[in-house]
């Protein structure tokens, strides 16, 4: 069980700290950051992400003096860095000399400077730049002792996932050469007998630029497909670069893994990355972000493979890129941090140490806000600071799931494509639908990519996985041979991998699993609601399922389906094959996710606790668990215990109270 990914150098216990950015402050400011970062406990901070331009401020003229000085103080400070490549936004002089770099849009418009992210991550010059500067910084910073970890670029693709410019054309028409080989191949993918889109030769090949009307689904998952590998490419490139030079650093890029984030395939970057590393923001507008934040940090442990992996951003409170930036309420940000640690983040780091005065993030938070030390954001950071220590022990221990849930960014893309039964049909809805259900239920998720479904959950949930080639599906029904109660929801398993329908009765993949036929959708208008016989309700959607072996759970009581099933079971091996052919309300989900979980005799975490309360273990390779209690209600919970509670440092004898909107952590053996 011991982690199989190396991790940040030097730097002992949970890693604590934050994206700092020197450059915009004076000298004395710089010197005041280092003493604070020492008297809050901050033992790693990234550096230079968006240095490009101060660090070469002319082509070919470098200017590491003022990096240097603020590594050497760091390190001076025992604090360890996370060095950027310097890449995440070329400089001014770049993009004026080279324009052809800048990326476009589907609709032709360019992006300029005078923002971030200013680049064709395909285009080769802009790379060839990109690498020179990488070079730059592991050939002068390569034998720096505060050199903890590599950080390439920024967030790649989170401002343009999709670039159409020319270089990307390119790039693109080399992609499917790669993947089908000859043209006959591509048009049989795409489909191209369909409304005169033949292609004779990859040259005719275009990215899905905007077009009179529905663009070739296949294309555009193609695109995508390409997109994502794209941005991964130019990862490769530049940690190739820091590997040559630095082989004994660590490498990593901070990933967006969370329901707002749609464009990356993050499970086929996991193997390149030396530790996964997640960057997570609560949405305001949501009343249970903190659900949400749980399922980003369940996917960032799947993606890391069940190893410990890293919070590399996230906010002390408010950030400024929503229609309105809530700040945090009392102990809020404190729950989210240990939260994210409760499953499995070894890291808690903050984007950024100290609040911008200028620039388009000024009204960002921070680890030191712009009221200064006086401030209850401070205060956090010291109490943050604190409890992380208290809390070094848990390092290296990984979190205990009974249940999984399947979750595939191309079935993402590509269940929301125009033209589909309905398109009010979002992809993390459904997802978070049953998400939630079991986390009110206290019951600990691993979120699993369809490649590699692993063995040993005793539920595997499968929610809206609409493309899925003959693999992804063996794997699901074998998890249901070898003794899980699998679940499917509707728009599973109807087309393969190039988006083509699976023929015969829907939904195809899953037919013989689950023991049913679908002949017809039947989608539901918006606001129509229909009610299944057990009182329950559902919205969305509904199907013509014919039962070929399976029983019905519930079935309709109303509307044009009356009497047909809705629900079904269906053995399978040693486990059962569950059909949801619609979106049942949450009393509905919570009724079927009790149906499985008592089936397979799966308990939560803490039988019993409360709603609100959140309960997650983590275990060591000796067998000694930490058991993370969150508490996002207002009032206290009396939870039976023993063991030591790490944050207090107090002994737990038969019961322990965690207040009110806070967190306690047992060491129960
Ligand atoms: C992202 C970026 C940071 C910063 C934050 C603000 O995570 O990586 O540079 O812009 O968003 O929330």
């Amino acid at each position: 069980m011991t982690p199989r990914r190396p991790w940040p150098l030097n730097v002992d216990g949970i890693a604590y700290g934050g994206d700092y950015n020197p450059e915009q402050w004076p000298l004395e400011v710089q010197t005041e950051d280092v003493r604070l970062m020492r008297e809050a406990g901050v033992g790693l901070v990234s550096v230079a992400i968006f240095s490009w331009a101060q660090l070469e401020p002319r082509e070919g003229d470098f200017d590491f003096a003022w990096l240097d000085a603020v590594l050497d103080r760091l390190h001076a400070a025992g604090i360890g860095v996370a060095l950027a490549t310097a890449t995440a936004s070329p400089p001014p002089w770049l993009t004026r000399k080279h324009p052809e770099i800048l990326p476009r849009l589907a609709d032709g418009t360019v992006l300029h400077q005078g923002s971030r992210q200013s680049y064709a991550v395909a285009s080769p010059l802009f790379r060839d730049y990109a690498l020179g500067m990488t070079r730059r910084m592991a050939e002068r910073y390569r034998d720096h002792p505060a050199l903890a970890l590599w950080h390439v670029d920024n967030e790649l693709g989170c401002h343009v996932p999709h670039d159409c410019s020319d270089a990307a054309a390119e790039a693109f028409r080399r992609w499917l050469r790669h993947r089908y080989g000859t043209p006959a191949a591509l048009n049989t993918a795409w489909g191209t007998a369909f409304w005169s889109q033949h292609y004779d030769s990859f040259d005719e090949v275009l990215p899905p630029l905007s077009a009179p009307t529905f663009v070739n689904p296949t294309q555009q998952l193609d695109f995508a497909r390409f997109s994502s590998d794209e941005l991964l490419t130019h990862y490769r490139a530049l940690r190739d670069v820091l590997r040559e030079l630095t082989p004994h650093v660590p490498t990593t890029t901070n990933l967006m893994m969370s329901t707002g984030t749609k464009w990356m395939d993050y499970f086929s970057w996991a193997d390149d990355l030396d530790v996964v590393a997640n960057d997570h923001y609560l949405i305001a507008g949501d009343p249970e972000a903190h659900i949400e934040l749980a399922f980003s940090a369940d996917l960032s442990r799947g993606v890391a493979g069940g190893d410990p992996w890293m919070l590399m951003e996230h906010s002390t409170s408010a950030v400024n890129w929503q229609p309105r930036n809530r700040a945090k309420g009392p102990g809020e940000m404190l729950r989210n941090s240990l939260a994210h640690v409760a499953r499995g983040a070894d890291a808690v780091m903050f984007f950024q140490w100290r609040q911008s005065a200028a620039g388009a993030e000024k009204y960002h938070s921070a680890m030191l806000p712009h009221a200064g030390e006086d401030s209850d954001v401070w205060r956090g950071t010291l109490e943050l600071g604190r409890r992380l220590r208290s809390l070094s022990p848990v390092r290296g221990s990984r979190v205990v799931a009974d249940v999984a849930l399947v979750f595939d960014y191309p079935s993402w893309w590509a269940s929301e494509s125009e033209g589909h039964p309905t398109q009010a049909l979002s992809y993390p809805d459904e997802v978070m639908r049953w998400y939630r259900a079991l986390w009110r239920r206290g019951v600990t998720v691993d979120i699993v990519s369809p490649r590699t479904v692993p063995s040993g959950h005793r539920v595997v949930i499968v929610p809206t996985l609409y493309a899925v080639d003959d693999g992804c599906a063996a794997r699901i029904a074998e998890a249901a041979h070898g003794g899980a109660s699998v679940l499917v929801t509707f728009f599973s398993g109807i087309v393969d991998e190039n988006d083509h329908v699976r023929l015969g009765g829907y939904p195809g993949a899953f037919r013989e699993l689950l023991g049913v036929r679908t002949e017809e959708f039947h989608p539901l208008l918006q606001d129509e609601t229909l009610t299944l016989d057990d009182g329950t309700s559902a919205t969305l959607w509904s199907e013509r399922t014919r039962l070929e072996g399976a029983r019905a759970v519930r079935t309709w009581a109303e509307g044009p389906l009356e009497g047909l099933p809705a629900v079904t079971r269906n053995p399978a091996g040693r486990g059962s094959a569950w059909y949801v052919g619609t979106r049942p309300d949450a009393d509905g989900v919570a009724r079927i996710v009790d149906a499985l979980l008592a089936e397979a005799d799966v308990a939560p975490a803490v039988p019993g606790l409360a709603d609100g309360v959140e309960a997650v273990r983590r275990r060591a390779d000796d067998g000694t668990s930490f058991l993370f209690l969150i508490n996002h209600t207002s009032h206290d919970v009396e939870v039976p215990a023993t063991g030591r509670e790490l944050i207090r440092g107090e002994e737990v004898r038969s019961h322990l109270t965690v207040p009110a909107l806070e967190t306690a952590v047992l060491r129960e053996r």
